[in-house]
């Protein structure tokens, strides 16, 4: 079969901010695997270095911290200071314990190590609108106040400029510690979190609680659009007992949100003109956009992990590759971060002697490195996998940028595992760089990785995709 993929128009940027990566106070994610201070692979502040340099090459533009659920419990102020000082808290979302070595001045530091902007989530249940504002304060202030002042005790002169705060997480999914699972609770709230921060710091940016239910959506809007520089939604895939073929089937939902949330949104106005002048910080400038903060593929399992040590295999790589896809194409998507960067259900798993990298990662630093650009309209045509477990899901995923030195570059994921398909894309000559693995279950481990790369010229009128590939095309024109 051969098919004709055509990039034509271009549909805005596709930046850099949609490669974020999140970590969390959750299970091993960063006690005792950003943060492990007892490893000989840990540097004088406590981070294993061997993860820095993974972190560095994954290279997330943003890192969105700390949590997440836990974000329940999470009092800052537990986590600044002396860290001898710092005390323990029972991690009453996760299990074991809450410990708070790395707080707010050691995650902007490892931001600032692997060059990410710092995105802080606040706690909307058990902490308060003057708890938030005093956070962005001592991240922020520049003036002689009180938490400016305590950052500067303790040793850090210059603000941490942190400018992406988002105000509460999940409201509506009613966690063992939520208050705001009605959506008439969580604008009052969030509206008081919002003024108290914007006075503090008028130039930050906030996220607020959305998802996939499009009255929720609306209701957060409807009351605080003006306030509204993001809208974050969250997406797991998940296998669901249908195999091979789960985390594709999944993946409808993940488009389907976007896009009613990208249509909701495209009813308020762009920017708001006569803004209550009883508010003393400013409007929102500009669309409101999409923070895909959350997203990966989760099985979840009803144990102690609740399934979040993941190992991942092939197939769940090429289902990231496809979400990327999903991300680049639409124009409404500005920030993701994929949950999370270390050992819960991310791309670098830690041992006691190393770390490397998960299948997922593969995909992810290809990506990382080409697909940032002018976003170009690319069609696919249909071509249908009728799945036994799964249903019909479509066999080719795609999404393309112009880079700024004019280089086209197309991303092309085969998602059959059992046959390849042929496409044209123009004339002349291109390169493509190829990632494949033996079989869809192959799993990379600290002895061995199973993902096979290749780079290879190819004329673009004849590109082979083999089964289970994800492809990286690089052409002049
Ligand atoms: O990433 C794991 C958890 O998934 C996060 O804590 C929560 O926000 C989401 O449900």
């Amino acid at each position: 079969m051969k098919i004709d993929l055509k990039a034509n128009n271009t549909n805005g940027k596709v930046t850099e901010m949609i490669y974020g990566q999140f970590i969390e106070h959750i299970l091993n994610c960063i006690e005792g695997g950003v943060y492990d201070p007892d490893s000989p692979l840990a540097d004088a502040e406590g981070i294993r270095t061997d993860v820095l340099e993974k972190a560095k090459e994954l290279n997330p533009p943003i890192l969105r911290f700390p949590g997440g659920t836990v974000m329940c419990q999470y009092h800052w102020e537990d986590g600044i200071g002396p860290k001898s000082e710092r005390i323990k808290r029972k991690n009453l979302i996760w299990g074991g314990e809450l410990d708070l070595s790395f707080g707010t001045a050691e995650f902007v530091s490892f931001c600032r190590r692997i060059g990410a902007e710092p995105m802080i989530c606040v706690n909307m249940v058990s902490g308060t609108p003057e708890e938030a504002a005093n956070w962005v304060e001592y991240c922020n202030g520049t003036g002689q106040s009180y938490y400016a002042q305590l950052r500067r005790s303790h040793g850090y002169e210059e603000p941490f400029n942190v400018k992406y705060w988002c105000i509460g997480n999940e409201s509506y999914a009613e966690p063992d510690l939520g208050v705001h699972h009605d959506v008439s609770l969580y604008v009052r709230d969030a509206l008081e979190f919002i003024k108290f921060m914007k006075l503090t710091d008028r130039s930050i940016k906030t996220i607020l609680v959305g998802c996939d239910k499009p009255e929720w959506n609306k209701a957060v809007l409807d009351a605080l659009h003006p306030f509204c520089d993001y809208l974050s939604l969250h997406h797991y895939s998940a296998e669901n007992g249908k195999g091979l073929y789960g985390p594709f089937e999944g993946e409808k939902a993940l488009i389907q949100m976007i896009e009613e949330a990208a249509d909701l949104i495209d009813t308020y106005p762009d920017t708001i003109e006569n803004f209550n002048p009883w508010y003393r910080f400013p409007a929102r400038s500009g669309k409101v956009k999409i923070a895909l903060d959350e997203w990966n593929i989760w099985n979840f399992a009803p144990d102690e992990t609740y399934g979040l040590l993941a190992e991942y295999n092939w197939r769940d790589a090429v289902w990231v590759a496809s979400a990327m896809n999903d991300i680049v194409r639409h124009p409404a998507v500005a920030i993701a971060n994929m949950a999370q960067l270390v050992n819960v259900i991310a791309p670098i798993v830690t041992t006691k002697d190393g770390s490397y990298y998960q299948t997922i990662a593969y995909p992810f630093l290809l990506y990382r490195k080409h697909m940032i650009g002018d976003r170009m309209e690319v069609e696919v045509p249909s071509v249908c996998l009728d799945t036994k477990e799964a249903g019909q899901i479509e066999a080719l995923s795609c999404s393309a940028v112009r880079k700024a030195d004019g280089t086209l570059c197309i991303a092309v994921v085969n998602r059959d595992f059992s046959q390849p398909y042929t496409i044209g894309i123009g004339t002349g000559k291109g390169t493509m760089t190829t990632l494949t693995a033996s079989s869809p279950y192959d799993q990379c481990d600290a002895a061995h990785c199973c993902v096979q790369e290749e780079t290879a010229a190819v004329s673009l009128d004849e590109i082979t995709l083999a089964p289970g590939s994800v492809n990286l095309i690089l052409c002049a024109e």
